[in-house]
């Protein structure tokens, strides 16, 4: 998979790739990440990419053609399958979601900053509209991160263990069940006695139980649909 990032802060996307399991995924050339700093399709030589807003008020807006300009220049070296828009009143991200977008081959995705980017931007180009949640980030840059690492991570092959991702929290719309590790006995406190059965089937099934049980207590409204 190959993610263009167009941004105006494109220092704030180079550590969160460089690390763990999005760095092993860009070792094995399985995704490639290219951020493209904006301002290299400003408008005038102080690198103008945002102006004030029609109507007035508080806040600048990023300009429709350094966008425009940027966008048609990557969209000639790549079909993209999806040009997304990172914004907190897009679609919210779910597990679902980044399924869906894991299938994909070529990705665009746009960080707004300010009061965002022109609307005819959106539009015109962008395809999809995301929001990692129901709060206010200072750019799309850090939501943008949060997208990357939740589809990179389900590209086949990333995962060391294939199946781990199928047993992480909201693949199957539980959250997951509670782990342990040594020692058997920290301060009193012990780890289940069906963990160290050796009864697989009786694992799974406990386990399978203390998902339905927390997913219950902390997250009904995931077991609706
Ligand atoms: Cl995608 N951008 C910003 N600026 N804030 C957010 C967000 C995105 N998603 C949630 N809050």
């Amino acid at each position: 998979m190959h993610i263009d990032i167009i941004s105006v802060l494109p220092e704030l996307l180079t550590s969160p790739f460089e690390h763990s399991i999005m760095k092993r995924a860009r070792d094995k050339g399985l995704l490639q990440v290219a951020v493209h700093p904006l301002r290299k399709w400003a408008v005038n030589e102080y690198g103008q990419i945002d102006d004030y807003q029609y109507g007035g008020g508080a806040g600048m807006v990023m300009m429709c053609e350094p966008l425009a300009a940027a966008i048609t220049e990557l969209s000639a070296n790549r079909k993209f399958d999806a040009i997304i828009y990172v914004t907190p009143d897009g679609k919210t991200l779910n597990q679902r979601m980044a399924n869906t977008l894991s299938l994909k081959e070529n990705l665009l995705i746009i960080c707004g900053h300010y009061k965002g980017i022109d609307e005819r931007i959106r539009q015109k180009y962008v395809t999809i509209e995301i929001s990692i949640g129901d709060y206010v980030l200072s750019g799309g840059e850090l939501a943008a991160a949060v997208l990357v690492d939740s589809i990179g991570r389900l590209l086949p092959g990333v995962l060391s263990d294939e199946t781990s991702a199928l047993t992480d929290s909201f693949q199957d719309n539980l959250l997951a069940p509670p782990v342990y590790t040594r020692p058997v006995d920290f301060e009193g406190m012990l780890v289940p006695d069906v963990l160290m059965s050796g009864n697989h089937a009786k694992i799974e099934e406990w386990r399978y139980e203390q998902a339905l049980q927390r997913t219950k207590e902390r997250r009904p409204d995931l077991m609706i649909d």
